[in-house]
């Protein structure tokens, strides 16, 4: 693994902002970059990582284990993770979970046979006022996700791509 032009150019611009002894806090958006050009994270894109932040492998994957927006195995073109802490539990986040698993043919944490679709299960995304949520690609939301809704999140997505999203919020602070 190494960082396309781009994201290295981004990178290394994103670590001006911080002292040279302090390049390690760039790590996350380092290994944003690393998703976005394959999808998960190896332990030879770890290594790449800690050598152009200039810290140590196990720092990095440190990092990647202990947050759960990193896959370190390969998921769908599409993630999508079902809130079921609380108020989405409260507001059915179990049935919306077993409706997706059935209209996909998969179970929570498998990939459909065509690549397309990652059911996963999360805790609070931070939307609890428009339970159930269900995450898109670790940045997109589809709020207020009733089991019949979900046919049409997974028909949109197919037809339209992140683009039928219309109106979920969006998290702006990426790098
Ligand atoms: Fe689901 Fe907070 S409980 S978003």
């Amino acid at each position: 693994f190494a960082f396309t032009p781009e994201h290295r150019a981004q990178l290394e611009e994103l670590c001006t902002h911080y002292p040279p002894e302090r390049r390690k806090s760039a790590v996350i958006s380092a290994l944003y970059m690393v998703q976005a050009q394959q999808g998960h994270i190896t332990g030879n894109a770890m290594r790449h990582v800690a050598e152009v932040i200039g810290c140590t492998p196990a720092d990095v994957e440190d990092v990647v284990t202990y947050y759960v927006m990193f896959f370190t195995k390969p998921v769908g073109t599409y993630v999508l993770q079902v809130c079921r802490t609380l108020s989405c539990a409260l507001n059915g986040a179990e049935k919306v979970t077993a409706e997706l698993c059935k209209h996909l043919h998969v179970k929570p944490n498998e990939t459909t046979a065509d690549g397309m679709f990652t059911v996963m299960e999360f805790e609070c995304l931070g939307a609890c006022d428009r339970a159930p949520v269900i995450m898109v690609n670790n940045e997109h939301w589809a709020e207020c996700q009733g089991p019949g809704d979900v046919a049409t999140l997974v028909d949109g997505l197919r037809a339209k791509g992140l683009a039928s999203l219309n109106g979920c919020h969006l998290v702006k602070e990426r790098a």
